[in-house]
């Protein structure tokens, strides 16, 4: 039996089919008579760039390209794709077209941390729309990320299926070829955090098939060229799953039922979920969603009504686990539209569960809840603010499945540390405000035993790898002092993950003996970081930029780099787009580091790391701070304001440039010699 994939090919003539693609693109690239680029990027046409370390902007560079890569299609498909993109602009909404760095520099984090476990293309059209939304569905709930391209973005549409980063399905334009731009996440992906350098085919693509967890779907309706595309994805180590009667041997045929399964098997993608009895879809896919006014049955706290969240623990045999109470009204007897007040207990008890741990527990409510399709949660203790939408509400969810949800992703993702979990939901108005109040003067202990840990105080530290899957040779080292580059763990957290995971990815690591205490150095530190390090990195200081600075993996939310010029340094977060008096943008500064390397002049670091004590010591404290960008100058006033005052510089933080000041080298000097800047002033950098 000769099943045809599309328009009439037949399975014998597939390798045949994937070679007229081929020769199709390339009479292309020979017709191309633009110049194109990308923007919000730094690596040009990355998957070019990726693989030979060229420059691709019009058709002599692109040929060169084609060429040196053996005709491949990937090459092909991405510089003819750019060109059109350069012709006929970016495609309108929801479609997302190529997708910043920045953007990818955000995922970072949830790509090791076990919320996203893979990506996945899907192209090409569904022949039904419940099927694509099936599949769809199943990936969402199985922790993938799942790129679109083609036919099964309007079909999906259709269905009513919510498209977006914030469900992990995202729309990359309507043509398959738009799916070269899920190809060029994965070689920004290599080159940002896995420190592939341009050109380096072999690492390349040694990397995209170890390291990089995806798989591709594909529908029926290809062209031939779109079919050598596809193809040529399998240089990376992705498999192919078709769903349409492809059977030339390097795909693998599916069914909608199993594809998912299969492509996830075939790539060694292990997923443990377990359904959560509630009427409600519950994934981290669905945590990036919003429910808007329009969309909400009910809202809790937001300053609309008091609300809080806390969570405690009790001894053992005090509660049942699984227990939900609900105290108060349901949400069958709320108005529609309405603010009623709230409270959230959770209970828990734990051979191992220790009072430190309560906070960095509690504050997972707040991604758990919005796991569930239907609600949403943000900011946390009593400042929280939870909505539940209504189509949730019209399929039956009540407040009490908030309840459940809660209990049993507690029980699911600590299974060692809590033995039972009980919930209690308090929706009547009095007992809240009781409950709030008691809630706020353990909130107050809290901050009061946290507050106040300093670097000196301890004899241990902790480390984090969990970038090594993308990053081989990273290692952060935290200290209460400076949290980590990515932004998403304390002291605290690396202490307590160690202490419930003894093998995992935060180790603890003795300080030893003082090497250098003005840049933070340690001889303990460095003995670990070698060794974490595989070897790579025999020195690590702490609070230096400039020598021996911690090394990269790729998800700093900041960077700071010194500025000889001025004998500063300036710091730039990665949402800030434009130009910074290094010369450089933040994309184009973070392309320069990463990877696991060191470079001495610039750090990751996080935004909280800013207000620490120790930003900056080794180049003679906060006062060689001379730019950072408005916004993040905004964002960050009314903590650093007061500190620098506390400092005795009162008057530091008006001096400090932004982007309306100087957005160039000569312009900051001239800033800084007008308001006296410290930093001129201090010893020379380098
Ligand atoms: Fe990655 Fe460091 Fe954050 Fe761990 S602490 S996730 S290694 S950036
Ligand atoms: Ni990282």
């Amino acid at each position: 039996e000769r099943k045809s994939i599309n328009r009439g090919v037949t399975v014998t003539d597939v390798i045949l089919v994937v070679k007229t693609g081929n020769a199709q693109l390339k009479s292309k690239i020979s017709k191309i008579s633009r110049e194109f680029s990308y923007d919000e990027t730094a690596y040009n046409l990355p998957i070019s760039f990726a693989l030979t370390g060229v420059a691709v902007h019009d058709k002599s560079t692109a040929a060169t390209v084609f060429t040196k890569t053996g005709d491949n299609p990937l090459v092909a498909s991405e510089c003819l794709l750019a060109e059109a993109t350069a012709a006929t602009g970016k495609e309108s909404a929801p479609f997302t077209g190529f997708i910043s760095d920045t953007v990818i520099r955000k995922l970072g984090y949830s790509l090791v941390d076990g919320s996203i476990l893979g990506l996945s293309l899907i192209v090409g059209t569904p022949e039904s729309a419940g099927s694509a939304a099936a599949i769809c569905r199943e990936l969402q709930e199985k922790y993938m990320l799942t790129f679109l391209a083609g036919g099964v973005i309007p079909t999906l549409s259709s269905a009513g299926v919510k498209l977006g980063l914030d469900y992990r399905l995202i729309p990359l334009g309507s043509k398959p070829l738009h799916g070269v731009h899920f190809v060029d996440i994965v070689a920004r992906v290599a080159m940002m955090f896995g420190g592939v350098s341009p050109g380096d085919t072999g690492r390349l693509l040694a990397y995209a098939a170890e390291r990089a967890k995806a798989i591709v779907i594909v529908f029926p309706g290809l062209t031939d060229e779109e079919i050598a595309f596809v193809d040529g994805m399998r240089v990376l180590g992705f498999p192919i799953l078709s769903l349409g009667g492809y059977e030339g041997g390097e795909w693998t045929t599916a069914t909608p039922d199993t594809i998912v399964r299969t492509g996830m098997d075939l790539k060694g993608i292990r997923v443990n979920v377990t359904a959560i009895p509630i009427p409600m879809g519950c994934s981290p896919a669905f945590e990036g969603k919003s429910i808007r006014k329009e969309e909400m049955q009910v809202e809790f706290g937001g300053g609309r009504s008091p609300a809080f969240e806390l969570l405690r623990m009790k001894n053992p045999g005090e509660i049942e686990d699984g227990m939900v109470t609900v105290i108060g009204p349901e949400i069958d007897s709320m108005k529609e539209g309405g603010a009623y007040p709230l409270g959230i207990i959770i209970e828990v008890t734990g051979k191992s569960m220790k009072k430190d741990y309560e906070p960095v527990l509690e504050r997972r409510i707040h991604n758990f809840v919005n796991y569930g399709e239907g609600s949403w949660h943000v900011a946390q203790r009593d400042l929280i603010w939870v909505r539940i939408s209504k189509e949730a509400f019209a399929k039956g969810v009540k407040i009490e499945h908030l309840g459940k949800l809660l209990a049993s992703k507690f029980r699911m993702d600590f299974p060692q540390l809590l033995d039972a979990v009980a919930v209690t939901l308090i929706t009547e108005k009095e007992k809240v405000l009781v409950g709030k109040r008691e809630a706020e003067t353990i909130y107050a202990d809290r901050d009061a035993r946290i507050k106040g840990m300093r670097d000196h105080e301890v004899d241990t530290y902790y480390s984090c790898t969990l970038c090594q899957t993308f990053a081989p040779n990273h290692v952060c080292i935290i200290t209460p002092e400076r949290p980590a580059l990515c932004g998403a763990i304390s002291w605290l957290d690396g202490k307590i993950a160690f202490e419930m995971s003894p093998a995992g990815a935060n180790q603890p690591v003795e300080k030893g003996s003082l090497i250098n205490a003005q840049n933070g150095e340690f001889e303990g530190v460095n003995r670990f970081v070698k060794k974490a390090s595989h070897g790579e990195i025999e020195r690590c200081s702490l609070y230096s930029v400039m020598e021996y600075p911690m090394t990269c993996c790729g998800c700093f939310e900041v960077i700071a780099l010194m500025l000889p010029e001025v004998n500063g340094i300036m710091v730039v977060n990665r949402e800030y787009k434009g130009m910074t008096p290094s010369g450089m943008t933040f994309s184009t500064l973070a392309g320069t580091i990463g990877g696991g390397a060191q470079t001495p002049g610039f750090a990751g670091i996080s935004k909280n790391y800013i207000l620490s004590d120790r930003f900056l010591q080794g180049e003679g404290g906060i006062e060689r701070l001379v730019w950072m960008p408005s916004q993040l100058k905004d964002e960050l006033k009314p903590r650093l304001g007061p500190l620098l005052t506390a400092k005795g510089h009162p008057d530091l933080f008006d001096k400090i440039a932004d982007e309306t000041i100087a957005e160039t080298i000569e312009d900051l000097t001239d800033f800084l010699n007008r308001v006296c800047h410290p930093a001129l002033a201090m010893k020379p950098l380098m």
